[in-house]
């Protein structure tokens, strides 16, 4: 045999090696686990998935195999847990168990377990507490989150009312109000949307958000141990990462030199006192990469979701003109048009609040939640899980539940209001998800949610061009649900 065949025999012998070994080690480990479908060796399940429209697959595997099972995706093992009393017994009885992150290779090369959404342990529980402190209201001197969100809601609709009532794509303006909103809580100042490092800035972010989503990533975590020799995007990811860092780093430089610990006005005060009280701590875990990590977080987590949920459900108000009538109707008895919504007023409008909860349910944002895993080796019903073994609490499932809310595939605010027009509270509205790992940042969101549409409504009439029964109303959906693309005019009222 010349070279190149032994070559050839000998990589051939190796792969046949590995299908087998990878069959049988998945075999044997399977013993306690939840039942699924069987896997393909290095490929797991994922010709069973539909990729462009992943949760639909793993409802129907629900139905075959019930609210716990296993798959295989690439060689990594994932437990799906379909249903609101499955991801409750996880996430909230057995909420210190199920708290540990998944993880996204990608993403895990980039923070190397660093910062809030991606971090792990100790580090992430204290990063976690001291933001959770710092973002409640009144945590940050003066100016609270409520006035800086109210301040750039007036901005916004100022943006829209230069548009002259021409229809226009609404997405990049509602991206710039949600960063805007990150901004003002990290360093204090709000940029114009036409601020050339503001737009580098949410160009980057924009980039990692679709890099995330593409499919290409989902071939890069298939196989994550040779994804060292997969040349190209995830470059890319850390590189745009980096330049994230680099502008807080600049912002951070600037505190430094002015800071007075005694009155913190933002987030970077906050994080630089704390830094300054543990400094005789060797194992302090306020270090400046944490800084950076978790600001790079904030930004990333509070721009995407926000900005799609407000694009959508403008999308769907557009779609239903006696949704936006009723809506009108509700801003001018309690509000009127003289003053600003607060969030107060929402007590007053239960309207309002049931078609907020609606969007967020309907939109399914994150349709299979972050990925979570389990910290430690645990029985969970008659099922063994290893530690480290990866979790996805699905929110799809829980969201679309056609017992608690009936049609689920309707968008109808009626879901979360009694007979008589009151506010209905859910136990299965969790677009944040729930429990230890829960959204970080889900009362500013909904605090935004609130503001924003109310604003937008109570200054615009929102119509289109074309019929808006053509816009269709679904894309599809990997892990994140982008919104639709349309265009629409926005009508002084
Ligand atoms: C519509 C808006 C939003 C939605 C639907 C949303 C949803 C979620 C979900 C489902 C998770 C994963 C929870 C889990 O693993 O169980 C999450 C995590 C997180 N979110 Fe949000 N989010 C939104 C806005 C924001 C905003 C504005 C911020 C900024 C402060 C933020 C910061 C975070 C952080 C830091 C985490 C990681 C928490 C951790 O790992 O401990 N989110 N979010
Ligand atoms: C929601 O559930 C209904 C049936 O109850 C199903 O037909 C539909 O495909 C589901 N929608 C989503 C987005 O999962």
């Amino acid at each position: 045999m010349d070279p190149w065949g032994l070559t050839t025999a000998a990589l051939l012998s190796c792969l046949l090696f590995l299908i087998f070994f990878s069959l049988w080690s998945q075999e044997f480990k399977r013993g306690k686990l939840p039942p699924g479908p069987t896997p393909l060796p290095l490929i797991g399940n994922i010709l069973q998935l539909d990729f462009k429209n992943i949760p639909a697959s793993l409802s129907q595997m629900a139905e075959k195999y019930g609210p716990i099972y296993t798959i295989y995706i690439g060689t990594e093992r994932v437990v799906v847990l379909h249903g609101y009393s499955i991801v409750k017994e996880a996430l909230i009885d057995q909420g210190d168990a199920f708290s540990d992150r998944g993880i996204i290779p990608v993403v895990e090369d980039t923070f190397k377990g660093r910062g809030i959404i991606f971090g792990h342990g100790e580090s992430w529980k204290q990063l976690r507490r001291f933001s959770l402190m710092t973002l409640r209201n009144f945590g940050m001197g003066k100016r609270s989150i409520e006035e800086r969100v109210q301040e750039e809601a007036q901005c916004l609709v100022e943006e829209f009312r230069k548009k002259k009532g021409q229809a226009i794509d609404p997405t990049f303006i509602l991206s710039c109000a949600p960063c805007n909103v990150i901004c003002s809580i990290l360093f204090c100042n709000r940029f114009k949307y036409n601020d050339e490092k503001f737009l580098h800035l949410m160009k980057l972010l924009k980039e990692n958000f679709q890099l995330l989503n593409s499919p290409w990533t989902q071939v890069y975590n298939l196989l994550p141990a040779f994804r060292v020799y997969l040349p190209g995007k995830h470059k890319r990811h850390t590189r745009n990462v980096e330049a994230i860092k680099d502008f807080i780093l600049e912002k951070v430089k600037e505190h430094q030199k002015a800071l007075d610990p005694n009155n913190p006005q933002d987030y970077i005060d906050c994080y630089l006192s704390k830094m300054q009280q543990e400094k005789d701590n060797p194992h302090s875990e306020f270090d400046l990469e944490n800084l950076l990590a978790t600001g790079t977080n904030l930004f990333v987590a509070g721009t995407e979701t926000t900005s799609s949920t407000l694009t959508y459900g403008l999308l769907l108000i557009l779609k239903h003109p006696e949704i936006q009538a009723k809506i009108h109707e509700e801003i001018d008895r309690v509000i009127g048009h003289n003053r600003v919504p607060s969030i107060k007023d929402r007590q007053d409008m239960p309207y309002m609040d049931a078609v907020v909860h609606e969007v967020q349910r309907f939109v399914d944002l994150l349709p299979l939640n972050l990925p979570h895993a389990v910290s430690r080796d645990i029985q969970f019903q008659q099922y063994f899980l290893p530690k480290g073994t990866t979790i996805f609490p699905m929110l799809s499932a829980v969201l679309n539940d056609s017992k608690e809310f009936p049609n689920p595939d309707q968008f109808d605010p009626q879901h979360f209001l009694d007979v008589n027009g009151k506010f209905k509270k859910s136990d299965y509205f969790l677009p944040f998800s729930t429990g230890k790992r829960s959204c970080l940042g889900e009362g500013l969101a909904r605090m935004e949610l609130f503001l924003f549409f109310t604003t937008i409504l109570q200054n615009f009439t929102l119509k289109s061009v074309e019929d808006p029964n053509e816009f269709s109303i679904r894309t599809d959906r990997v892990r994140f649900s982008f919104p639709p693309y349309y265009q629409l005019c926005f009508l002084p009222r």
